[in-house]
């Protein structure tokens, strides 16, 4: 190793601290929701309020190596330079310094620092259009610190503009790449024989629909990969191959029995593995961290987990494989950088043992009703073709059956379309989506027709609180006291309140717990079930009842798994797992000896 993961992180950060650059730190992976993105993507999403103008209680220097998840390309990892969790390298000028001192500071960095050799590095300006002018400024300027005239080229938006897609609102700026050659060639051409090692943008714009409105502040937001610089410096071409996952390939080889340098399919799958289990960690570690689910961002976790879990079996080891290689990212790899993650880890380490165990019983007999389906098709192939020989033969795996899979096995439709490709079938997405949503509707209808003198027109939002009600009542029992009773609730399509006896404020630990609770039982996906009894058998049945007399003599209770046991009107979920993320947001009093709960589902 030329440099280590460590030593990297910490070049960066000294070197931006000696030009007076503020250490902020890395925030959570997981979006807040202001942005519409699920967890960060980039070093800058965090940093969006002062980009736009707001003063930053550090300073305008600031620096960070930030983590981000990028899950659009889930399935492409596996290969030498796909990762679903990377880290950006970052610095900013809010409002400070421009151009000038940033050209010559990652001029610096890159030369001297790194040791890049000048004369091979290339790097790329906006080339202008009817928004932004052409950036010759920056051309000079890389030109007068010494990149050869010849090696700067002038690209349009499509290459040389920073923005985060699908965003309004939001800064953005043309930008400034380097590049430099792969494998330090003698004589490279740009670009075939070079890579974007990284960028600095001018963010000088703010994205509007309309167009772009010019910012009051000239920021500079700058990112470069951190595993990528890594590989790079120290020669190597696959991502795999650097100290960040020497450890876990090690691991799955020991475990296994097999080489990562068998290549093929067996490289394959330790690469799934090893990416798959970091990210895992760090989402379900984060310090809002998530659980897997059936929903949102829970929902891509489980996807993650279930492709690692599968591609264990492939190499012919448990799932238990993936807590050992996470062992290794916590504590030989990210202890320094993410403290964390030993403080969670028993925590994590369960979770991934619950998921895993979750998903390995239903795998296997998953399994078989996927080979049904696949010999399925192959038997109507073969049955149409006797009689017709110019027969169309079936590919296509129908979305009935795809969310069959889905409902009563837990198979992620990605997986399933996975399965599906390695015997060369594709899915039907769109009947599988007609079926989900189809089976919504079910549900919805069914609850309705249930309520009866309940809740009447709920939205499918506030029937989710409602539900979320329930865990959390049960939950406060559990980590609070028994004696906790709902004194009230209210629920509307963006959040829930809840009032119950409590004689003093919660702890940032009770709190922690009575969440941490309420995601287990969301990720065990628990039945919502209703049933219609006597109030003295309700009362037997020590299901817990809100408004004590004003019921009838026949109630209707709802039981959730074994957890939660409340006479109620409904209506609810079927289960649990489409809660997503609880949260709560505040804890305070509502009047003497009673304490209220605002909490979100994300
Ligand atoms: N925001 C820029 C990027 O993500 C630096 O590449």
């Amino acid at each position: 190793m030329k440099i280590t993961a460590k030593e990297l992180r910490q070049k960066w950060l000294e070197f931006y601290k000696s030009k007076g650059h503020v250490d902020i730190g890395a925030v959570s992976l997981i979006g807040d929701g202001t942005t519409g993105v699920m967890f960060n993507v980039a070093g800058m999403q965090p940093l969006m309020p002062y980009l736009l103008g707001a003063p930053h209680a550090q300073g305008k220097r600031l620096c960070n190596v930030q983590g981000c998840v990028r899950t659009v390309d889930i399935e492409s990892v596996g290969d030498s330079s796909h990762f679903t969790f990377f880290e950006m390298m970052g610095n900013w000028s809010l409002g400070d310094y421009f151009k000038k001192e940033k050209t010559a500071w990652t001029f610096e960095l890159l030369t001297e620092v790194f040791g890049l050799d000048k004369e091979k590095l290339c790097t790329t300006v906006f080339e202008g259009n009817a928004s932004a002018p052409r950036d010759e400024e920056t051309a000079k300027l890389v030109i007068a610190l010494g990149v050869k005239p010849e090696h700067v080229f002038y690209l349009p938006k499509e290459d040389n503009w920073w923005e985060l897609e699908g965003t309004v609102g939001t800064p953005c700026g043309p930008d400034n790449e380097w590049f430099y050659p792969i494998r330090n060639l003698e004589n490279p051409t740009f670009p075939d024989d070079y890579v974007e090692i990284g960028n600095d943008v001018y963010m000088q714009y703010k994205k509007m629909e309309a167009g772009y409105e010019p910012l009051s502040s000239k920021n500079v937001d700058t990112g470069f990969g951190f595993d990528r610089m890594l590989l790079f410096l120290n020669g190597l071409t696959d991502g795999y191959q650097t100290d960040l996952f020497a450890g876990a390939i090690a691991k799955i080889e020991e475990l296994s029995g097999k080489k990562y340098s068998e290549g093929g399919e067996t490289q394959r799958a330790m690469r799934i593995i090893a990416d798959h289990t970091r990210t895992t960690l760090m989402l379900i570690g984060d310090r809002n961290g998530i659980l897997p689910s059936n929903v949102g961002a829970g929902y891509i976790l489980r996807r993650i987990m279930r492709r690692a879990i599968r591609y264990c079996r492939q190499l012919g080891i448990s799932a238990a494989t993936m807590s050992e290689v996470a062992k290794i990212f916590i504590h030989e790899v990210y202890n320094d950088a993410y403290p964390l993650l030993a403080e969670k880890e028993s925590y994590i380490l369960e979770e991934i043992k619950k998921e895993a165990d979750r998903f390995e019983a239903t795998l296997a007999t998953g399994m078989k009703e996927f080979e049904k389906c696949i010999q399925g098709i192959a038997r109507k192939n073969e049955f149409m073709k006797k009689s017709n020989p110019e027969y169309q033969e079936e590919t296509v795996i129908g979305g009935k059956q795809a969310f069959r899979l889905y409902d009563t096995y837990g198979f992620p439709l990605e997986l399933t379309e996975e399965l599906a490709a390695e015997k060369g079938l594709t899915v039907d997405t769109a009947g599988f989506n007609a079926a989900f949503k189809e089976h919504q509707e079910k549900s919805r209808v069914l609850n309705k027709g249930e309520a009866k003198g309940g809740l009447e027109s709920h939205s499918e939002m506030a029937t989710k609180y409602h539900t979320a009600t329930h865990l959390l009542n049960a939950a406060l029992k559990v980590v609070l006291s028994p004696d906790c009773n709902q004194k009230g609730s209210n629920i509307n399509d963006e959040r829930m309140r809840f009032d119950f006896n409590f004689p003093r404020p919660m702890t940032e630990e009770e709190i922690q717990a009575v969440e941490a609770l309420v995601n287990e039982k969301i990720a065990e996906d628990l039945p919502v079930v209703c049933k219609e009894m006597s109030l003295e058998e309700a009362r037997e049945g020590n299901f817990v009842g809100v408004f004590g007399s004003k019921y009838g003599d026949v109630v209707k209770t709802y039981s959730i798994g074994e957890f939660s046991k409340e006479m109620c009107g409904g209506p609810h979920v079927a289960r649990t797992g489409v809660l997503g993320h609880f949260k709560i947001q505040k804890e305070q009093s509502s009047s003497a000896g009673v304490r209220r709960i605002k909490a979100v589902l994300q």
